[in-house]
């Protein structure tokens, strides 16, 4: 196998998702790469399909058309134990983590349980990768005990953002993990998310639809429109002058003074 350093960490080419026989829905005819330590966001009005295009990058759906390599092999249509020994991989952190969550499982729990699902330590090791990895996030063991209910929102993303971070992946898939967050708190959680970068390479498929944020933290950026990619390019560059309407729509959505 090749070393991943100059090749995409990432790639799509020509993926396609059909929802029923609906037009406007789905993805048509998707091409991306995202390379090592790099931060692409891809941007777009509700309903033009970033969502979709996260989970068939975490191939929790599959395409119907093209297909997907991710570190050099194809997972398009990888299954069973082979997509399972990938996982620790590629992470996603959600936009609304509470919806993620078992509500009956507490921090330790949420964060045990991928260690277990993909044996990547031994118990004994457990207490010790927990702790590590809560102070990471500005978290202390204090809130082991917690339940998602009994945490606020920012320590709920962190605790989301630990729990992705674990298994230490090469890709994480962030669904706009800011936007449900108080202003002062997203601040906080997005220099977390760089520091962490910074730190350990990894590479961040970042899905927002907030611009100021868009450009704060990423250098290319992707804009989607019904499912199609609309614009992209480097972010200053799109934003500086934009080419399509759904990115003009965008643009025009921020107030003025923030960009
Ligand atoms: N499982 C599904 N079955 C049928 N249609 C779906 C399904 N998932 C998404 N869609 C449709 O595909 C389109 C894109 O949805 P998607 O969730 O990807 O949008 P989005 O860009 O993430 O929007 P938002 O910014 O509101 O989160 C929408 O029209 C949606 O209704
Ligand atoms: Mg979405």
């Amino acid at each position: 196998m090749m070393d991943g350093s100059s090749s995409p960490l990432m790639e799509l080419r020509n993926v396609a998702k059909r929802f029923g026989d609906r037009s406007h829905d789905g993805l048509k005819n998707i091409n991306i790469s995202l390379m090592h330590g790099e931060t692409l966001a891809i941007a777009g009005s509700s309903g033009s399909g970033k969502t979709t295009l996260a989970r068939l990058v975490m191939r929790l759906t599959r395409p119907d058309e093209g297909s997907i390599h991710l570190l050099g092999q194809d997972i398009t249509h990888m299954g069973g134990g082979a997509l399972r020994r990938m996982r620790p991989r590629f992470q996603m952190v959600f936009q609304d983590p509470l919806a993620a969550f078992n509500p009956r499982a507490n921090v330790k729990r949420i964060l045990e349980d991928p260690l277990r699902i993909h044996g990547f330590a031994s118990k004994s090791e457990y207490g010790d990768i927990l702790a590590q990895t809560l102070e990471r996030v500005g978290l202390g063991t204090q809130y082991l005990q917690r339940l998602p209910l009994e945490l606020s929102g920012g320590q709920r993303q962190r605790v989301a953002i630990a729990r992705a971070i674990l298994t230490k992946p090469q890709l994480i898939v962030l669904d706009e993990p800011v936007s449900a967050l108080d202003v002062s708190v997203r601040a906080q959680i997005l220099n977390l998310l760089l520091d962490l970068q910074a730190e350990t390479r990894v590479s961040y498929l970042f899905i927002s639809h907030d611009l100021a944020v868009v450009r704060a933290f990423a250098n290319r950026m992707i804009v989607m429109e019904e499912g199609r990619i609309a614009e992209e390019g480097y972010t200053e560059e799109v934003l500086a002058n934009p080419q399509a309407n759904a990115t003009q729509v965008l643009i025009d959505a921020v107030p003025r003074l923030v960009i």
